[in-house]
């Protein structure tokens, strides 16, 4: 069980929107009113910088910002304020950075004195990894035992939460609690191309695996009409 269950589900889908600015903003002018989150990632942020996240601010999205910071400690409290400043109501760190580092983002965002603060989210492995990939960065655990393992030291180093595949959302769940942040991409309706995502599960499944919030970026970008395939997805939840 989570503590996210009692907010509606269309405002707990993010929009992950990895495309060029024009069609980001046709897409998020079409979702308005709709959808409650927008995802702004490298593809877009590095060629908009933060006036990007301004601008979706201003029509009325909350915006995570997933640049997934993986430096020195300094380096990424500097970051995460930064990103904060600029309005983001969510942010990424990877958790491979290690715990002083995560606190270090933690803190950068805490020196803000902000009315409320940002969600901070780690990275545990990314959803289109699978065990074959981990071999070859040299991990011998099991993708499930790596999952964990970052998630609790995500968690004991004051993150608000993870970003997860919906296939670990169950376990992490149970083993963080009712009001952690469980984020998952690898999200894919029926019927849509997996792309590059290794582990996927549908919607559905996912919130019922214990997401608090699922992001979905190309079953609804790449769509000739967006805002009804967020709707369909919506609806079906
Ligand atoms: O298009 P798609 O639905 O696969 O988009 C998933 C989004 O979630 C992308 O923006 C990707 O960067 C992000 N993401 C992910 N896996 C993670 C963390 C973030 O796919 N572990």
């Amino acid at each position: 069980m989570s503590t996210f269950n009692s907010i509606p589900a269309a405002e707990r889908i993010i929009v992950a929107l990895d495309c060029d600015v024009d069609r980001a903003l046709e897409i998020a002018q079409s979702l308005k009113g709709k959808a409650s989150w927008l995802k702004v990632g490298m593809t877009l942020y590095y060629d908009q910088g933060p006036s990007i996240v301004k601008t979706f601010k201003d029509m009325g999205f909350k915006v995570f910002l997933d640049l997934k910071f993986f430096d020195i400690p300094h380096q990424v409290k500097g970051a995460a304020a930064s990103a904060c400043m600029s309005g983001a109501d969510m942010i990424t760190m990877h958790a491979l950075g290690g715990s002083d580092m995560m606190k270090a983002a933690v803190e950068g965002i805490e020196e803000l004195h902000l009315e409320s603060n940002p969600i901070t989210l780690a990275v545990t492995v990314l959803t289109s990894m699978d065990q074959d990939d981990l071999s070859e960065i040299g991990v011998s655990r099991q993708v499930v035992d790596q999952v964990q393992a970052l998630a609790l030291l995500a968690q004991s180093s004051g993150v608000s939460g993870v970003v997860a595949s919906p296939q670990e959302a169950p376990l992490l769940r149970e083993k963080l609690g009712p009001d952690a942040y469980i984020v998952t991409p690898g999200v894919r309706p029926f019927g849509s191309s997996k792309g590059d995502q290794s582990r996927v599960t549908t919607p559905e499944q996912a919130f019922k695996n214990g997401a608090s919030h699922i992001v979905i970026g190309r079953p609804i970008t790449e769509q000739d009409n967006p805002a009804e395939a967020f709707e369909a997805i919506a609806k079906g939840l």
